[in-house]
């Protein structure tokens, strides 16, 4: 009897190795390794000049980077210096492609736009085997046209700087876990961010003025597909769930839960909020003079906006079938579309805060909690 027990606990304790780690949520502790290793500032600081031993993230994006300008390509190359800074397990692709655009500016016809997609895959992945899903974190990098010199400095340059930083927190802990999970390797979930092109209007928004490189990126990852053990799967369902970030920076946001098929992940990042506020790593609660009140969280779960129509890139995913987590504040930003959206009229606060807030739920949901260092 003894000796079975023993048996009985030792295959117990196999099958626990054998199976994959839960993805949990990083706890207090952890998250604070994680915001102690990986501080977002001053790199996200938009005075912060780029060409230091601590790279710019968001500076470089705060200049007008209309689609198919000069500018948009700096900012480009912007983005592909930082990811190939964090080694060669992240993968780039180029989405290159030429759309109708209306006349505008004294130019009519047809302009290029370029969608960047970067992947964090595993060691010996094989790009015709798909076995992992892609948690996908997407935000625009264009700029609109008019007003003349408008920064967009929530739409979407801020936003793009996050998932620079994300990308940056967790690379290493990704990698260690690969090194320490046979699983993972194999299966599982896997990093993908996307900095989509035109999202903005170039004239008027319609339907056919706006959305150029999301509806272009949907059409096309609908088309494609790959392998997979049971059959074929088309890109656009190797997205676990579609993030998309937009018009973020701007003080004391609200954001709504817009779907009620991912309430789900709206209810985990606003758990996470709530648990970096209590532990005093949040900026936005700590001004406590006796008239401020308390800071409101930033999201707010119990606000189901599902009948609210906001139409942004993750509508033609969302038309799919692609399920989808939008974090964007309602009401939207004061400066909103106007030469205000600039540099100045951010908020350091906020602009910290949503980058441990989104940091540290994605560690979670990538099973990366027992690998913070
Ligand atoms: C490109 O960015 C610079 C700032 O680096 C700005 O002065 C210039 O006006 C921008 N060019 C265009 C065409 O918007
Ligand atoms: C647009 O893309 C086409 C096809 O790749 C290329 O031949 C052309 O030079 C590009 N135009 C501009 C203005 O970059
Ligand atoms: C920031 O934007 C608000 C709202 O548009 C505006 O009232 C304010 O003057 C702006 N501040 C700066 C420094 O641009
Ligand atoms: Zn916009």
């Amino acid at each position: 009897m003894k000796a079975v027990s023993v048996l009985l606990s030792l295959l117990l304790a196999w099958i626990a190795a054998a199976l994959p780690p839960q993805r949990a949520a990083l706890d207090k502790e952890q998250a604070a390794a994680l915001y102690k290793a990986f501080p977002p500032f001053p790199a996200l600081d938009p005075h912060f000049p780029p060409g230091g031993s601590t790279p710019a993230l968001l500076s470089p994006i705060l200049i007008p980077r209309t689609p198919g300008s000069e500018n948009a390509s700096l900012v480009r190359q912007h983005f592909v210096d930082h990811f190939a800074a964090l080694g060669d397990s992240w993968t780039l692709l180029r989405d290159e492609f030429t759309a109708p655009v209306p006349e505008y500016g004294g130019l009519s016809g047809t302009l290029n736009f370029t969608n960047l997609i970067f992947r964090l895959n595993p060691p010996g992945y094989d790009a015709d085997d798909i076995s992992a899903k892609y948690l996908t974190l997407v935000a625009h990098y264009d700029s609109k046209i008019a007003p003349h010199g408008f920064i967009g400095a929530t739409d979407s340059a801020v936003p793009c700087a996050i998932l620079m930083y994300i990308a940056q927190a967790l690379t290493a802990a990704t990698r260690r876990r690969w090194a320490d999970d046979p699983w993972a390797a194999q299966s599982d979930l896997a990093l993908q961010i996307i900095f989509m092109d035109g999202e903005e209007a170039l004239v008027e928004w319609s339907a056919k003025d706006s959305l150029y490189g999301a509806r272009h990126l949907a059409e096309r990852w609908e088309a494609e597909t790959r392998a997979y053990p049971y059959g074929r799967l088309s890109e656009i369902q190797n997205i676990d769930l579609f993030v998309l970030l937009d018009l973020l920076g701007a003080e004391a946001p609200t954001v709504p839960c817009f779907f009620g098929m991912t309430a789900w992940a709206c209810r985990q990042l606003s758990d996470t909020e709530s648990m970096l506020r209590s532990a005093g790593i949040a900026a936005s609660n700590k001004n406590t003079d006796a008239n401020s009140k308390k800071q409101k969280n930033y999201i707010n779960p119990t606000n189901l906006m599902t009948n609210a129509f906001v139409d942004d890139d993750h509508m033609p995913f969302l038309k799919r079938g692609t399920p989808v987590l939008h974090i964007i504040p309602v009401p939207f930003p004061l400066s909103w579309h106007t030469i205000l959206d600039n540099g100045d009229n951010l908020s350091l606060d906020a602009i910290h805060d949503w980058s441990i807030f989104l940091a540290t739920w994605v560690a979670g949901y990538l099973g990366l909690a027992e690998y913070i260092e």
